[in-house]
C-alpha cells in the first residue's frame, strides 16, 4: 500500500505528501506570456488545498511554439519576475513548485510553422515541416535556457513535456517519427532528442530536480507500445531524470487526428481495472522497471479511486488534473477524511 499522506524525498527535495497537480494550460497569462495575478491565484489556491507538488502548465520555450494564445512563456529572461511571483505564491503555502516546459511542435495555437520529426500531421488542416538537425540543436538549447529561467525564478524543479504528441513526444512515437537519421528508427534513436536535452541540462545546470512526462502507451497505429514505453522510461532514467510522469493516449475522442486501434469495448485487459482513458495501469507497468519515483495520472475523481490507487500500491505519486479544477481543496478533503464534501468534476 502507498500511504498518500506520507512525504516523499527525491532529487534532494521533500514533498509533503504524494498528491501532485497535473499540468493544465489555462490561457490566463497575457498575450506576451507574462504571468498574471489570475495565474498566481489559481495555483496558490491548490497549494492552500494541500497538494504536495504542483506542476505548472506547459510553458512555452519559444513563443511561436506555444499551445494557447495566452500561454505562460518561459522563453525570455524578461519573464522571470512574473515566474518568480508564481513560484513564491505556490511555495508560500507549502507545495513544491515545478513548471512544465514545452515546444508545441505539431500542435499549438495559430502558428506559422508546425514542426515535427516528419511530415505527419496530428491536427487536421496542418502540413507540418520536418525539423532539421540544426533546428533540433536550437530547440535543445531552448529547453536548457528555459530550465535555467525556472531555477532563477525559484521553482523547485522542471518537468520536460515529452507527452501528448508535442515535439518531444512526436519524436518518441513511430506514428509521427519516420526519420532515418540518428533521431529515428530504434527506440534509442527516437529518444535521443529527449536524452540529449536531459544530459545538456545536467551539464549546464547541474543537479536540479527534473521530471520527464511521457506517453507510456499510445492507442495509435504504430504508436508507443507498452514495451517501448518501458524502454523510454529506462532511457530517460539513465540520462539523469529524477522522476517519470506517465501519461498516455488511450481515448481516441481526445485525439481526432490519430488512428486508434481499439475502443472502450475492445481495450486490452490490463487497462480495464481503471476508468477508460486513465493512464494509471500504464504507470503500473512501468514502475517495476525504474528506480526513480513514478507519477500516475488519469480519471481519479473521488475518494474511492484514491483509495484503490493507494491499496493497489501502483506508484509513488498520484497526479490529479480536472478534479483540482473542480475543487482545489480535493486533497485537503481526502486527507481530512471529508471525501464526501468534494465538489466533483463534471464533463
Ligand atoms: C484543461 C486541460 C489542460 C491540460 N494541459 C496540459 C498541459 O499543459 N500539459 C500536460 O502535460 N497535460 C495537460 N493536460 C492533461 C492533464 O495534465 C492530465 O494528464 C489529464 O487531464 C488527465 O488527468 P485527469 O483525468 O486527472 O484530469 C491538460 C488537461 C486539461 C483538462
Amino acid at each position: 500500500m502507498v500511504d498518500l499522506s506520507e512525504p516523499i524525498e527525491f532529487a534532494g527535495i521533500t514533498v509533503k505528501n504524494r498528491f501532485v497537480m497535473a499540468p493544465m494550460v489555462r490561457n490566463l497569462a497575457t498575450e506576451e506570456g507574462v504571468v498574471t495575478d489570475a495565474v498566481v491565484q489559481h495555483y496558490e489556491e491548490c497549494s492552500k488545498g494541500q497538494v504536495g507538488l504542483i506542476i505548472v502548465e506547459a510553458a512555452a520555450i519559444n513563443w511561436e511554439q506555444r499551445i494557447m494564445s495566452k500561454n505562460i512563456g518561459i522563453h525570455d529572461d524578461k519573464l522571470i519576475p512574473g515566474l518568480r511571483k508564481l513560484a513564491d505564491g505556490i511555495n508560500a503555502h507549502g507545495a513544491k513548485s515545478f513548471i512544465q516546459i514545452n515546444h508545441s511542435g505539431l500542435k499549438g495555437h495559430g502558428k506559422t510553422r508546425y514542426l515535427g520529426p516528419s511530415n505527419i500531421p496530428v491536427l487536421k488542416n496542418t502540413n507540418p515541416e520536418s525539423i532539421t538537425v540544426d533546428e533540433i540543436e536550437d530547440v535543445k538549447q531552448w529547453f536548457v535556457d528555459a530550465t535555467r529561467r525556472a531555477k532563477e525564478a525559484g521553482f523547485d524543479g522542471v518537468e520536460l513535456h515529452g507527452a501528448h504528441y508535442y515535439l518531444l513526444s512526436a519524436f518518441l512515437s513511430s506514428y509521427t517519427n519516420r526519420r532515418d537519421d540518428d533521431y529515428g528508427g530504434s527506440t534509442e534513436n527516437k529518444a535521443k532528442f529527449s536524452v540529449d536535452i536531459i544530459k545538456m541540462i545536467r551539464e549546464e545546470i547541474g543537479d536540479y530536480p527534473l521530471i520527464f512526462r511521457m506517453n507510456g502507451f499510445e492507442n495509435v497505429t504504430d504508436g508507443v507500445t507498452m514495451e517501448e514505453g518501458i524502454e523510454i522510461a529506462k532511457l530517460v532514467e539513465q540520462a539523469g531524470i529524477d522522476s517519470v510522469h506517465v501519461s498516455c493516449v488511450v481515448d481516441a475522442t481526445f485525439n481526432p487526428g490519430l488512428p486508434p486501434y481499439f475502443d472502450k469495448d475492445s481495450q486490452p485487459d490490463f487497462l480495464k481495472e481503471y476508468p477508460y482513458d486513465s493512464c494509471i495501469p500504464i504507470a503500473q507497468q512501468i514502475k517495476p522497471h525504474v528506480k526513480v519515483p513514478v507519477i500516475g495520472v488519469g480519471e481519479v475523481r473521488d475518494e474511492k479511486l484514491v483509495k484503490k490507487f493507494s491499496e493497489d500500491n501502483i506508484c509513488d505519486l498520484l497526479a490529479l488534473g480536472r478534479s483540482l479544477l473542480a475543487d482545489p481543496y480535493f486533497v485537503q478533503k481526502i486527507l481530512e477524511g471529508r471525501g464526501d464534501e468534494i465538489i466533483p468534476w463534471k464533463e
